[in-house]
C-alpha cells in the first residue's frame, strides 16, 4: 500500500509524563506519514521538504493531504457503555435506581443479534464523530453484544476493548448469567476475540452488588489465566453503593478490597469512578497499578460526586478521563474535559487544557498500557488521529483568534467545542468520518 502524506498543524505527548503542559510536542506545519495503517514518519514540514530533490518534490506536492486544523491522536474513551448511548439522558435518579429504571430494561434488548449489530455500528459511527478511536466498551450480558460489537469494530479495523458484563445476582432475571456462563462464556470471547486484529478483550464483572462471590472467583481465575486481557468495572461510584457493598462483602477492608480478594486488581484493570477512595485503596491501587478512570459528565449528572483527581494523581496511580455514557452526557471527550475542569474548579484546583487532552490521548493510553500501539503519534504506532477545526462555528472562531497562547487556544475549543469541532476522523490509516 502506498504511503499517505498528510500536513497541518500538529500536537501530541509523545511520551508518560506528570507534566503534559511542557512535556508535549508541537509542529506548526507538520508532516505525519502514515503506510499500511501505522504511522512511519512525523516531522517538521520545513525539513521534510528540504530534503526532497525537484524531482521528488513535483511527485509529492501533489498527493499531500493538507490540513487547515490541528492534528491530534484518535481519542481514548476509557470507559463507555454502548447499549446505554440509546438511553442517554435519562431523568432524576442516582446510581441504583437509574439502573434498575432506565439501564437494565434497555440492556435487555440486546439479546437480539439483529439490534445489538445496529447499535454496534450506530455507536462506532458516533464515537468516530466525536473524535474518538478507541475505547473500553462495556457490552451487555449477553454474548451475542459482544460478538456484534468486535464484527462492527473489524470492519472498521478499529482498535476497540470490549467484555461481556458479568452479573449473577440483584438484577433482572433477564440479565442474569450465573458464575459458571459467566465464565465459560467469557471464556469463548477471550479466545474467540482477544488479539484478533485489533480487538483487545475486557474481563467485565458489572460492579461488586451484582456478582456472587463464586462469579467474582471465577472472573479472577480468568484474569489470572489471561494476563494481558484488560478488567473493567466499577468502583466507588456513589456513596449508597459503597454502603450496599460493605453489607454484601463485609469481611472485606473496603470496596476495591472485595476485587483485590478475587484477584482484579492488577495493570490493565481500569476501575470506573473511584471517588470517595479511602487511603488503602489509593495505596492498593497504586502498588498494583490499576488505572481509575475519571467520567466527569456521569459524576455530575448522576450526582456522583467530584472526583479528586490530584489527590489520585499525587498517588501516583494511572488515571484517564472517560464519557461513561449512558450515565455521562457526552460521547465527546472534549465536553468530558470542560467538565473534569468544572469538576476541579469546585475544588478549588486547575486543570490545564493540555494535561485534560493528555487525560484522553497519551494518559488514557498509559494508563490502559498501550501506549506502544495508541494514544500518540510517535512513528510506529497505529495511524489513528483526528483534525479538530478552531474555527468549527463562529462564537468558537472569534474566541480563539483572540487566544494570546497556543494553551489558551486549546483551553477555548475544550470549553466551548464537542463534536462539531471534529473535522475528519483517521483509523487505522483510513478516514472514517467528515464532518457534513
Ligand atoms: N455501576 C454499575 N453499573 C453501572 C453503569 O452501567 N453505569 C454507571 N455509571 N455505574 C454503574
Ligand atoms: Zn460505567
Amino acid at each position: 500500500m502506498k504511503q499517505t502524506i498528510h500536513r497541518g498543524e500538529i500536537l501530541h505527548f509523545p511520551a508518560a509524563t506528570s507534566d503534559p503542559a511542557q512535556n508535549h510536542q508541537y509542529l506548526k506545519d507538520g508532516i505525519l506519514i502514515t503506510e499500511n495503517g501505522m504511522i512511519t514518519q512525523l516531522l517538521d514540514a520545513q525539513i521534510f521538504l528540504n530534503h526532497l530533490s525537484e524531482e521528488e518534490r513535483s511527485c509529492v506536492l501533489p498527493g499531500i493531504i493538507r490540513h487547515e486544523g490541528l492534528l491530534i491522536p484518535g481519542m481514548i474513551d476509557s470507559h463507555v457503555h454502548y447499549p446505554q448511548m440509546e438511553m442517554i439522558a435519562s431523568y432524576g435518579t442516582q446510581l441504583l435506581e437509574w439502573l434498575n429504571e432506565y439501564t437494565f430494561p434497555t440492556e435487555a434488548k440486546f439479546c437480539r443479534n439483529d439490534y445489538a449489530a445496529a447499535q454496534s455500528r450506530q455507536f462506532l459511527q458516533q464515537l468516530f464523530a466525536h473524535g474518538t478511536t478507541t475505547a473500553s466498551v462495556f457490552a451487555t450480558v449477553h454474548p451475542e453484544s459482544v460478538n456484534a460489537f468486535f464484527n462492527a469494530a473489524e470492519s472498521y479495523q478499529a482498535r476497540m476493548i470490549c467484555g461481556k458484563v458479568m452479573m449473577d445476582r440483584n438484577c433482572p432475571d433477564n440479565l442474569k448469567d450465573t458464575a459458571e456462563t459467566g465464565f465459560t462464556e467469557t471464556r469463548q470471547l477471550i479466545e474467540q476475540w482477544h488479539h484478533q486484529g485489533r480487538a483487545l478483550y475486557a474481563i467485565t464483572p458489572r460492579f461488586a452488588p451484582t456478582s456472587t462471590p463464586e462469579q467474582l472467583a471465577k472472573a479472577g481465575q480468568l484474569a489470572e489465566k489471561y494476563p494481558d486481557t484488560f478488567i473493567q468495572t466499577h468502583l466507588s461510584e456513589n456513596v449508597n453503593e459503597i454502603e450496599w457493598v460493605k453489607s454484601l462483602f463485609p469481611e472485606c477492608p473496603d470496596y476495591l478490597g472485595v476485587y483485590e480478594k478475587y484477584g482484579l486488581v492488577r495493570e490493565r484493570a481500569l476501575f470506573g469512578h473511584g471517588i470517595h477512595l479511602e487511603p488503602r485503596e489509593y495505596q492498593v491501587l497504586q502498588r498494583e497499578q490499576a488505572g481509575v478512570i475519571f467520567c466527569p459528565t456521569s459524576n455530575l449528572f448522576i450526582g456522583s460526586g467530584l472526583f479528586p483527581y490530584f489527590d489520585v494523581k499525587a498517588q501516583n496511580i494511572p488515571v484517564a478521563i472517560a464519557s461513561d455514557v449512558g450515565a455521562g452526557t457526552s460521547l465527546s471527550l472534549l465536553t468530558n474535559q470542560a467538565e473534569a475542569y468544572k469538576i476541579l474548579q469546585l475544588q478549588q484546583q486547575n486543570l490545564n487544557p493540555l494535561e485534560a487532552l493528555y487525560l484522553c490521548t497519551q494518559g488514557a493510553a498509559v494508563t490502559m498500557r498501550l501506549s506502544d500501539k495508541i494514544g500518540n503519534l510517535n512513528p510506529g504506532t497505529e495511524a489513528d488521529f483526528v483534525e479538530l477545526d478552531f474555527s468549527a462555528f463562529p462564537l468558537l472562531e472569534q474566541r480563539t483568534k483572540q487566544a494570546r497562547t497556543f494553551a489558551e487556544k486549546l483551553f477555548a475549543l475544550m470549553i466551548l467545542g464537542d463534536d462539531r469541532v471534529i473535522r475528519r476522523t483517521y483509523v487505522h490509516g483510513q478516514c472514517v468520518y467528515t464532518r457534513g
